[in-house]
């Protein structure tokens, strides 16, 4: 038989009120990527035929990141937010384009895998008209109901329409709903907005299908595979799963995580062989490993590339931009950003290096500094390989150190160094001998005359 082509649409309009927050709500992220991204990624796994994103008019972060994240995905503006049926219905031209699934998803269902979603979509293939996703959450209150009868679907009733004796069923209502294409239109056209709210509740697409005595199914789901985000809260709760999921995955893989519930993972952070993370690490997003590193204690990493080999931390904070090396070794208290560490450099002990690249072997000694900004711009630093930085210097970008070059601790160095050249930039040494005896006893004179006077 062949494949049924789908089409996904992704609900991801609005603000997100009981978000408290000035941000749309399906940019909030998890595990360093925002909610859209995540639905939009678990919908890429099943690879659909088309997927069409509604957003809310003048939402324009939002179009931007779900282009980022699904470059064929094709926005569609809800003007005014009446409610998730109203939503599908803006996506109408992708609808009517025609497809033998349509797939319908919130966009603050973060945790949705590709294959709960086709779960989802397999009673379709069986006949049925419309499977909704349904799941039994701890605490359900807030989402809507599946009402059953004998074990079948009569309709959903929302939390805030619903009578006491509905409040009780522990059955819920995911969020992800699939009607088969044939007929979708025609039971999306007739629901209502006669409910508490005056919305047009896609919930309402069950009773109206069992009215046309179209077959509903519910496919009930875990409920991590589907919280719901509508509070910060609940996005707590959410990045909690999504943490514990990227742990057993990076373990499964064959990182050693001496203390996995103190390690922080991006839904992106990739791992090579053998690679140690110590406890207390943070890895935001984009951030490689490579094999045999090792990420020791305390340390924060984002946007950086660790060669193989390469040794970061305890206490290291790698910014965005930084690549390092093979065997590079990055000790503690060091800052790095948009900057280059080539193999074997080390740079072991409190330093900030921005903007700049460090050839291969050389040595930044303890204090070092590249001073790349001037209250203006940013300038670069090009230190040559097995150049030696003596401690505690100030490199003055743009500048450019030779290679083999040394630079004497405690330098302000403002002048290009030549290759295996001596650079030093500091006031020299002067020595007063016998100074601190006279002082003392100058002093000691002085404290004998105030006694007098007590
Ligand atoms: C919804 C369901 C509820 C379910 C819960 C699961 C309805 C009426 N209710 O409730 O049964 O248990 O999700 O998490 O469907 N949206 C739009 N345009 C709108 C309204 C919503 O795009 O006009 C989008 C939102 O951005 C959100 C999603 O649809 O991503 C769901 O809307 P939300 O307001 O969060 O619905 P819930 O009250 O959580
Ligand atoms: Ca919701």
């Amino acid at each position: 038989m062949a494949a049924r082509s789908c089409l996904a649409i992704v609900l991801a309009a609005g603000e997100g009120t009981r978000m408290r927050s000035a941000r749309p709500k399906v940019l909030h992220e998890v595990a360093g990527r925002s909610l859209l991204a995540h639905v939009l990624t678990a919908i890429a796994g099943i690879e659909p035929s088309a997927t069409a994103v509604v957003i809310g008019s003048g939402q324009d972060d939002v179009a931007a990141e779900a282009g980022r994240a699904l470059p064929h995905a094709i926005c569609f503006v809800q003007r005014e937010r009446r409610g998730t049926a109203h939503a599908v219905l803006a996506a109408r031209a992708a609808i009517e384009r025609g497809a033998d699934d349509i797939l319908v998803i919130y966009g603050d269902t973060p945790l949705i895998r590709p294959a709960t979603l086709q779960l989802l979509r397999a009673p379709l293939a069986k006949g049925a008209a419309l499977a909704v996703m349904g799941f039994r959450p701890t605490d359900p209150s807030g989402y809507g109901r599946l009402v059953t009868k004998n074990g079948r679907l009569l309709r959903i009733v929302e939390h805030a329409d619903a009578v006491p004796q509905e409040r009780a069923i522990d059955l819920c209502n995911a969020g992800a709903m699939a009607f088969d294409g044939n007929g979708a239109l025609a039971i999306l056209e007739r629901i209502g907005n006669r409910n508490r709210k005056s919305e047009f509740y896609l919930t309402d697409a069950v009773e109206i299908a069992r009215g046309m005595n179209k077959t509903v199914v519910a496919v009930e789901v875990e409920e991590d595979d589907v919280r719901g985000i509508n509070s910060k809260k609940e996005l707590a709760e959410a990045e909690a799963v999504a943490q514990q999921r990227l742990r057993r995955a990076a373990l499964d893989a064959g990182v050693t995580l001496v203390a996995p519930e103190t390690v922080f993972l991006s839904a992106d952070t990739t791992f090579g062989k053998d690679v140690v993370v110590e406890p207390y690490v943070v890895f935001g997003a984009n951030v490689s490993v490579g094999d045999g590193a090792v990420i020791r204690a305390f340390s924060h990493l984002a946007g950086a590339a660790v060669g193989k080999g390469a040794s970061v931390g305890p206490f290291a904070r790698l910014r965005p931009g930084t690549r390092l090396g093979d065997g590079a070794r990055i000790g503690n208290f060091v800052e790095i950003k948009e900057a280059k560490i080539e193999a074997g450099a080390k740079a072991n002990h409190l330093s900030y290096i921005g903007d700049a690249v460090v050839g291969a072997g050389a040595n930044i000694g303890a204090g070092t500094i590249t001073c790349n900004y001037d209250g203006y711009a940013k300038h670069h630093t090009a230190i040559g390989e097995n150049a030696f930085i003596g401690s505690n210097s100030a490199l003055v970008a743009p500048v450019a150190i030779g290679a083999g070059a040394y630079v004497g601790s405690g330098s302000v160095i403002t002048a290009d160094v030549p290759a295996d050249a001596l650079a030093l930039g500091r006031g020299r040494q002067v020595v007063k001998e016998g100074w601190a005896s006279r002082l003392r006893a100058l002093k000691s004179i002085g404290r004998k005359k105030a006694h007098a006077g007590d």
